[in-house]
């Protein structure tokens, strides 16, 4: 099996629930404490060992192109001031040897869609498909957990986490029995059941690592959930022909296409941050809300 050095970021949605912040603005911008959603999906895709960083955007997406290009008029206006620390925080963005490359989804058809956009950079290799909106704290790196699982299993993984049984409407809902590796293998996979027809509350979160025949179900299956081409209706497909294992992360998964996981996130991320953390944590406190470190 090929090493895994590509990863797919679907930024093409609308971020509704967040208007009117992105109504001229990409939901992926949005920062946590000083850093873009899309930036700590692409850190975690980095420390994983990708190099190809593939974005599905949209319209109003472009802001996310310039964050990961050079900024001259920034660099230079920095560097004449001698502000030697912003320089270099803006320069890493993205490190040298990273590439990034830009498709874009004409219309908002679903991430099944928005994945199979990616199938002519992507090739016959498999591949890692990050949701920004799914904000991971965790050490290593969720994906860098996936990424040597995949070493061992070679087969498609899934990140999983249970959720409240009244919340399966709003996630990829899978069956499982024991598998490889001390692994749940998926039996079944149905995209936001209602509660009553759930066949777990176990939900797969936005990590996936999957095998290039994904691609093959993605242009064969027609519209499912919302009217959308669902990603989870072609991994239903594909557990016909591969194994597909879950993968019950360790880590603290936020979400931020909420407003609640966003404002999680930032008390979060905003507790430990290096320059503020202390005085946050402090002032926290001084709420009596909790403000432990
Ligand atoms: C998408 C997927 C869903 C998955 C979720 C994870 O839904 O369709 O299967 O559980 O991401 O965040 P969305 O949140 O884009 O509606």
């Amino acid at each position: 099996m090929k090493k895994i050095t590509k990863a797919v970021f679907p930024v093409a949605g609308m971020g509704s629930r967040f208007l009117p912040a992105t109504k001229a603005s990409p939901k992926e911008m949005m920062p946590v404490v000083d850093k873009p959603l899309i930036q700590y999906a692409v850190e975690e895709a980095v420390a994983a060992g990708i190099t190809d960083m593939v974005f599905i955007t949209g319209r109003n997406k472009r802001a996310i192109e310039d964050h990961f290009d050079k900024a001259y008029e920034i660099e230079s206006e920095l560097e004449a001031r001698g502000k030697r620390d912003l320089l270099k925080l803006v320069q890493e963005t993205v490190p040298d040897h990273i590439n990034c490359i830009y498709i874009r989804q004409a219309e908002p058809l679903g991430l099944g869609h928005a994945v199979l956009c990616a199938a002519p950079v992507i090739g016959d290799e498999p591949f890692a498909v990050l949701l920004a909106d799914d904000l991971i704290d965790a050490d290593p790196p969720v994906l860098r957990q996936m990424v040597d699982v995949f070493e061992q299993q070679a087969c498609s993984l899934l990140g999983v986490q249970n959720v409240p049984p009244s919340d399966t409407g709003s996630y990829g809902i899978v069956s499982t029995e024991p598998g490889p590796g001390g692994l749940p293998n998926i039996t079944a996979i149905v995209e936001k059941p209602v509660p009553e027809k759930a066949p777990s509350n176990l939900a797969v979160i936005g990590r996936y690592v999957l095998t290039p025949r994904i691609f093959h179900h993605l242009r064969k299956i027609q519209a499912g959930a919302g009217g959308e081409i669902q990603l989870t209706d072609a991994i239903a497909a594909l557990i016909a022909y591969e194994s597909v294992l879950a993968f019950p992360f360790h880590g603290i998964r936020y979400d931020c296409g909420s407003k609640l996981g966003y404002l999680k996130a930032t008390i979060a991320f905003g507790r430990k941050h290096p320059e503020v953390g202390r005085a946050f944590t402090e002032y926290l406190a001084s709420l009596n809300v909790g403000g432990r470190a």
